[in-house]
């Protein structure tokens, strides 16, 4: 019975990803790959038994992402009296945790180049917006401990894949999008009136690339958590967390997250007392923060190395894709 359930539910969705997306974008999955480096660190970073040493080694081998990660954290926001000049260093002085999210972001940026947006929309806002909900799912992970603190980061970060994806590679489909909400169209209505979900979009690209089944529920429900037929706690966690990075002052200016907050705090495990705690810790911490992502995103910002589509292969039949047991497994 519970059988049956899934498979109408998977049914659903096919025909859904067919009707709302498939026939606007065929072949996203062939035209966007995921460099070499971005799948080593979600490997690692999903994997309980990976040191800093691990991390270290994966970053030299990429020297270019290596030389920003050591440059921030250098920068005056950590206030180091002795230059750091080794990831080695950098990760005894920030810390693991955070090299592990200054790794993902900038190499995020660099695997995605903004500059050249559309007009009318602003891509470092967008960097922002998805750094927070990262940093928010992962401290609202920490606290209610229904989900992996790294799996939040990851899907917070990647929660909107999508729309990174049609800004980026599909500029005159995302002009269209942007030309209806100026309209005064809601943007999840425009994106739906033309088969360009985001939500569809961004879970289409995380399928097609292995990534863990709770990254791509996170994605595809992160506007929906009550209808993700699955687990629902990544959803609900990272709905909650588009919704403070809203009010937090870091939106993804054309959506309006609309948020069923009894249901989040309840699928989360998380009291109102609780939340309001949260809120007002997060309202002085972020801001303190974010001047060193700005900085990040900045640095990420270059065109992207030689394509990595071998390297990339060989990993994906060498076991990354087929690999990603780690944290996830089992979720
Ligand atoms: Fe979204
Ligand atoms: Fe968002």
């Amino acid at each position: 019975m519970a059988e049956t359930r899934q498979q109408n539910a998977k049914d659903d969705l096919e025909n859904q990803i067919d009707a709302q997306v498939a026939h606007r974008l065929p072949d996203i999955g062939r035209l966007v790959s995921l460099p070499h480096t971005m799948y080593t660190l979600l490997s690692l970073l999903m994997d309980e038994k990976t040191q800093p040493k691990d991390l270290e080694r994966v970053l030299e081998q990429d020297p270019a992402l290596a030389a920003k990660v050591i440059s921030l954290s250098n920068s005056a926001f950590y206030g180091l009296t002795t230059p750091v000049s080794t990831i080695e260093r950098a990760i005894l002085i920030i810390g693991f945790k955070e090299l592990e999210f200054m790794a993902m972001g900038l190499g995020l940026s660099e695997t995605f180049d903004l500059s050249q947006i559309p007009k009318g929309f602003n891509g470092e806002e967008l960097w922002l917006h998805s750094l927070s909900v990262s940093w928010i799912a992962r401290e609202l992970a920490v606290i209610t401990k229904v989900c992996e603190p790294s799996e939040a980061m990851i899907t917070g970060l990647l929660h909107e894949l999508g729309v990174i994806i049609l800004v980026s590679k599909f500029p005159q489909q995302f002009q269209q999008l942007l030309e209806l909400t100026d309209a005064g169209v809601p943007f999840l209505d425009a994106e739906k009136s033309l088969g360009l979900s985001h939500a569809i979009i961004g879970y289409l690209l995380a399928r097609n690339w292995n990534l863990p089944e709770v990254f791509q529920q996170g994605i595809l429900y992160h506007h929906s958590p009550r209808t993700c037929p699955g687990r629902k706690e990544m959803a609900a966690l990272v709905n909650l967390s588009d919704n403070l990075a809203h009010k937090a002052g870091n939106p993804m200016r054309l959506e309006d997250p609309e948020i069923d907050l009894a249901y989040a705090l309840e699928v989360i495990n998380l009291s109102p007392a609780n939340l309001q705690n949260f809120v007002k810790v997060l309202m002085t911490s972020l801001p303190q923060v974010q001047p060193m992502w700005i900085q990040m995103m900045r640095a990420g910002a270059r065109k992207p190395g030689p394509e990595t589509k071998g390297r990339f292969s060989s990993l994906l039949s060498g076991g990354a894709a087929a690999g990603f047991h780690g944290r996830s497994s089992g979720k």
